[in-house]
């Protein structure tokens, strides 16, 4: 499975920026915005508008998994997104929090 391998690309990148000013609020609004069209990104939904994107709930809930595993996967090409979508390190860190924070 391709998070497989997101995980193991990240556990070998030790100095991925951590999250120091990332911002949940933000990264929601981005989240919204832009990941919205696809994937199911607040608490309360049930299914994405995309059957093969996970939920951002699902993403939090995976085992493992972390902000740097996030920082990769959303910079990675592989991304189905990721030619259209460009995101910056800020873009990425707030989203990434946001996500995360969706863990209970
Ligand atoms: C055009 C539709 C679309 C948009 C827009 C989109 N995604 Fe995705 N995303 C997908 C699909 C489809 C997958 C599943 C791809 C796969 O597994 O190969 C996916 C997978 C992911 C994954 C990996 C989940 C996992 O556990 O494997 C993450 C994280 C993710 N998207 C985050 C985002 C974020 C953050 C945004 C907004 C900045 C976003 N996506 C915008 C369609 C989209």
């Amino acid at each position: 499975m391709r998070i497989t391998i997101v995980l193991m690309i990240a556990g070998t990148i030790a100095a991925v920026p951590t999250a120091q000013a990332q911002d949940i609020h933000r990264g929601r609004q981005l989240a919204l915005g832009v990941c919205a069209v696809c994937h199911a990104v607040l608490a309360s939904q049930a299914r994405s508008p995309v059957a093969d994107a996970p939920s951002f709930e699902a993403v939090a809930a995976t085992p493992g998994m972390t902000a740097a595993a996030l920082n990769v996967w959303l910079t990675a090409q592989d991304h189905p997104t990721m030619p259209n979508i460009v995101l910056s390190q800020t873009d990425v860190q707030d989203v990434s929090a946001y996500i995360l924070n969706l863990r209970e």
